[in-house]
């Protein structure tokens, strides 16, 4: 659904009314497809050039072609500021922290990104040490609130000698594909199995659930343009949205009620068939809306069903049967619902905060062949689902949030291609928020 708001305040005449009368001006996020082919902006990495992440940040950069710059030149616009926090370990450590983005903040490009590197804080030696990378979160989060015009800011803990482990990551974060991720919190341990970061999805077996519309559907067309070899499963009822999408991007369709007694053999069947999946993308859900106290048992079990209890139980048969492959992925699609709770979703904020649980606990798991389990938490998504709420409400989800708009599908879709790529395996057990840092649940 169109963002008038956003067309007006982008608009030469709507940009000064709202300029005039103080309203807030977002800046439409610049993504992949939309992205300048053009020269890129140089990236400044602080505090100095050979630090842990250099060689890390010179291979990212070189694949974009960007140049890298270890002093702040007044009159430079930057597209990304790069800082290594890791050894920040005391009060007056933060000085340098300061200096730093108080000079460069405002040299930041519009669209730019900011990455504050830091070291898991159990891994101080120090409790002054660990406060203070334990406190970085508290800085990012803040600096992601004032960074606006469309900048994106995170924090990446890397733990101590998996530098490498990380390229995949800072590459997702310094490009447009992260354009409505901010103020998030990643961590990067070690690496099941080592991949080439220069590898893509191409070749790979990707099970996409709930794939006919929505969010689904950009997740099985981003796959599908990578090269993945793609299984589009959803509800026999959408027989003809899926078979027309399997058609148009060359998808293997599979029309399939996740809860159905026969679904956990069909699935199976068919993951047997394809020689076991490299990718599983825990799409599918519903929604039914009412306060607890009107809502009726179906509702109840029908949410918790189709958005838990089904895709819990199917994993855990494509696990034991080996059919998820070595360097695997797991990728279940939660809510900010789960993370803040919502009136009149009771059941859905169960369901959706169950899975922050189970990737919790299946990373904790330790499962073998590299595979790792995380989930992307989306806030407000620009879908049929979001299209159908009351416009006050759907008004106050749009705006109230850093990037000051709603996101698109395809911005869940790149978030968990970066999850799910062969070289994110040292990102494990995690929820990543897909939501311009909504202020709900902050
Ligand atoms: N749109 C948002 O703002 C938003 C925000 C947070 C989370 N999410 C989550 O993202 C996911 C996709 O949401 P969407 O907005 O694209 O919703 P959608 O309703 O447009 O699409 C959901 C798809 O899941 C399918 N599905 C439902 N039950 C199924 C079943 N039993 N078996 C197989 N497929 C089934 C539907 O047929 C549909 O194609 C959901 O899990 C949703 O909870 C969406």
């Amino acid at each position: 659904m169109a963002d008038r708001y956003l067309e007006f305040a982008s608009s030469g005449l709507g940009g000064w009314v709202v300029e005039a009368l103080g309203l807030p001006k977002p800046a439409p996020l610049l993504r992949r497809a939309e992205a300048d082919a053009g020269p890129a902006l140089p990236l400044l990495l602080g505090p100095s050039a050979d630090g842990r992440m250099a060689d890390v940040v010179g291979r990212v950069t070189a694949a974009s072609g960007v140049a890298v710059h270890a002093e702040w030149t007044p009159d430079v616009r930057y597209g990304a500021l790069v800082y290594d926090a890791s050894d920040c370990l005391s009060v007056a450590a933060t000085q340098g922290l300061y200096r730093f983005f108080h000079q460069a903040i405002r040299s930041v490009a519009e669209h730019g990104r900011i990455v504050v590197v830091g070291a898991p804080p159990q891994t101080a030696r120090t409790a002054e040490g660990e406060a203070i990378q334990r406190g970085l979160e508290g800085f990012v989060r803040s600096l992601a609130k004032e960074a606006r015009r469309s900048i994106a800011v995170q924090l990446l803990y890397v733990a101590p000698g998996r530098e490498d482990a990380a390229q995949s990551t800072l590459a997702f974060l310094l490009s447009p594909r992260s354009a409505y991720v901010s103020g998030q919190v990643i961590r990067v341990e070690a690496a099941g199995v080592a991949a080439d970061p220069s590898l893509g999805h191409a070749g790979r077996h990707v099970l996409v659930t709930g794939a006919a519309r929505g969010i689904g559907e950009a997740i099985v067309r981003l796959f599908a343009a990578e090269g993945a070899r793609v299984t589009a499963l959803d509800v026999p009822s959408a027989h003809d949205e899926l078979q027309a999408l399997a058609r148009e991007i060359g998808a293997d369709p599979l029309a399939l009620d996740i809860t159905a007694p026969e679904a956990a053999g069909v699935l199976l069947q068919t993951a047997r068939a394809r020689g076991g999946f490299d990718v599983v993308v825990h799409n599918a859900g519903i929604t039914r809306d009412r306060t607890l106290g009107r809502m009726d048992a179906r509702e109840w079990d029908s949410v918790m069903a189709v958005n838990l209890g089904a895709p819990l139980a199917l994993t855990r048969v494509l696990l034991e049967a080996g059919l998820v492959r070595r360097n695997g992925r797991i990728v279940a699609v939660s809510s900010l619902s789960g993370v803040a709770g919502n009136m009149g979703q009771t059941n859905y904020a169960l369901s959706k905060a169950g899975w922050i649980g189970a990737v919790d606990r299946l990373a904790r798991d330790g499962l073998t062949h590299g595979i790792t389990v995380n989930a992307v938490a989306p806030g407000f998504i620009e879908t049929r689902m979001t299209a159908a709420i009351p416009f006050a409400v759907r008004e106050a989800g749009r705006r109230m949030n850093s990037m000051g708009q709603g996101g698109s599908p395809v911005d869940v879709a790149e978030t968990i291609a970066w999850l799910a790529h062969p070289a994110s395996g040292g990102v494990n057990g995690q929820v990543v928020r897909v939501c311009g840092q909504s202020l709900l649940g902050a």
